[in-house]
């Protein structure tokens, strides 16, 4: 493995110390009570959050521009005109969320990039990191937009008209925090792009593994289905006549986990989401929205699990006599990851003596939109109790620290750094 390479002659490793003061630093803008945090993408927090990284990646002497998606870059030359090698990851996370899902593969990208600094690496390729907009999906939909966008995956008309709960448009949010940014969002060229992050999963604290290499991602469906009953008082209006959207709604979120049930094998399904209007104790519902989040290595499995929902929520709105739109609206197909990326971040494990094992991913990430643009991996490393999307999310810094190395290793290999012994 060329990852001992260094013109300093030490070993090169990250800077543990350095990478936990930055975890914690950021950690605080959003932080929240119970030790989690809470940086929806887009408001003051994200922006203060942002505002950090960008004044750490100017100190780092990288060359930083933002890009149309709010998209945050920053590149370090290297010797040759070459393509760059991305690291990257997001800085919004979901409310209520946890300090690692996100920040922690923006700030292994940036300690990679401050090692190789420190240590005077030469690499022929430049490295860059990418600090990707709105990947949650929790305040404008889909996930991971902005990759998307980049990708040619999502117009960007399409993301700039995403609305949030108040009907505030993306665009607008991007404009208002000062991260509407010029470069256009479109594909570049780039040797590889690479990105850490938490399991988010059980698998590697059952084996006692400190490091997941990750070889692809699972599909993805998520629909919006709105349902119209008839709103009306809850006191004098006879239960014969009712026509309540929450009704119908209850009975599809059963039906929604029973199309789990029925297919069975890994297909995950999800209701995270309930818009109930007037949502007042005393009227009927009128108005309800549900998101659906279907999951499974398999598409055959998606497609049969969208079919089952489209009759789920005709027998449901039938029986209570409501009108229901379903809108299946966004769709990721399971997305392999490049052998040769995959190979050396395995590679960097072994080289580092770090128990691993090759792994799906279960969750989304921005690398899923960049496998279409260059060759991608990804490093897990673990969470505790399987834990995410919660403020209980937690990974320890043995685990962080080879996770990040890891990543160096990758890194220097993949943008072509020298080879000198180690010593
Ligand atoms: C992102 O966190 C996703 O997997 O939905
Ligand atoms: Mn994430
Ligand atoms: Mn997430």
């Amino acid at each position: 493995m060329t990852g001992d390479v260094t013109a300093d002659r030490r070993a090169l490793r990250i800077d543990r110390l350095r990478l936990a003061e930055s975890m914690d630093a950021l950690g605080r803008i959003g932080g929240t009570a119970r030790g989690g945090l809470h940086r929806v993408a887009l408001t003051d927090d994200d922006r203060r959050g942002r505002d950090l990284l960008v004044r750490w990646m100017r100190e780092a002497g990288l060359q930083v521009s933002v890009d149309q998606m709010g998209n945050i870059f920053g590149i370090r030359p290297g010797t040759e005109a070459r393509p760059p090698v991305f690291m990257g990851s997001h800085a919004d996370s979901v409310p209520s969320g946890g300090r690692y899902d996100g920040q922690l593969g923006v700030l292994c990208a940036l300690e990679t990039l401050r090692t190789l600094n420190d240590h005077r690496v030469a690499t022929r390729h430049p490295v860059g990191m990418i600090v990707f907009t709105n990947e949650e999906g929790a305040r404008f939909q889909p996930a991971m937009i902005a990759s998307g966008v980049m990708a040619g995956k999502i117009p960007l008309e399409d993301a700039y008209n995403a609305r949030d709960r108040d009907g505030i448009r993306l665009v607008d949010a991007l404009e208002r925090i000062g991260y509407l940014g010029s470069e256009p969002c479109v594909p570049r060229p780039m040797r590889a792009y690479l990105e850490l992050h938490i399991e988010q999963g059980p698998i590697l604290e059952e084996e006692g593994l400190p490091l997941g290499v990750v070889e692809g991602i699972v599909a993805i469906a998520w629909s919006r289905i709105t349902l119209h009953g008839t709103q009306d008082h809850a006191g004098p209006t006879p239960m014969r006549v009712r026509h309540d959207a929450l009704v119908a709604a209850a009975e599809i979120v059963g039906g929604v986990r029973g199309i789990a049930r029925r297919i069975g094998g890994e297909l995950v399904s999800t209701v995270g989401r309930l818009d109930v209007s007037p949502n007042i104790p005393n009227a009927i519902p009128g108005k309800v929205e549900l998101s659906v989040d279907f999951r499974d290595p398999e598409e055959g499995h998606l497609d049969r699990a969208l079919e089952m929902l489209d009759e789920v929520v005709r027998v449901a709105a039938r029986r209570e006599g409501v009108q229901a739109h379903v809108d299946h609206y966004w769709r990721v197909p399971r997305t392999p990851f490049d052998p040769e990326v995959v190979g050396i971040v395995e590679a960097a494990a072994t080289a580092l003596g770090c128990g691993h094992r090759r792994m799906l991913s279960g969750a989304g990430h921005d690398a899923q939109y960049m496998a279409a643009i260059c060759p991608t991996g990804m490093i897990f490393v673990p969470s505790r109790g399987g834990r995410s999307h919660c403020e209980e999310e937690f990974t320890g810094l043995d685990d962080i620290e080879h996770g990040a190395n890891a990543l160096l290793l990758a890194c220097a290999r993949l943008a072509g750094a020298p080879t000198a012994p180690s010593p």
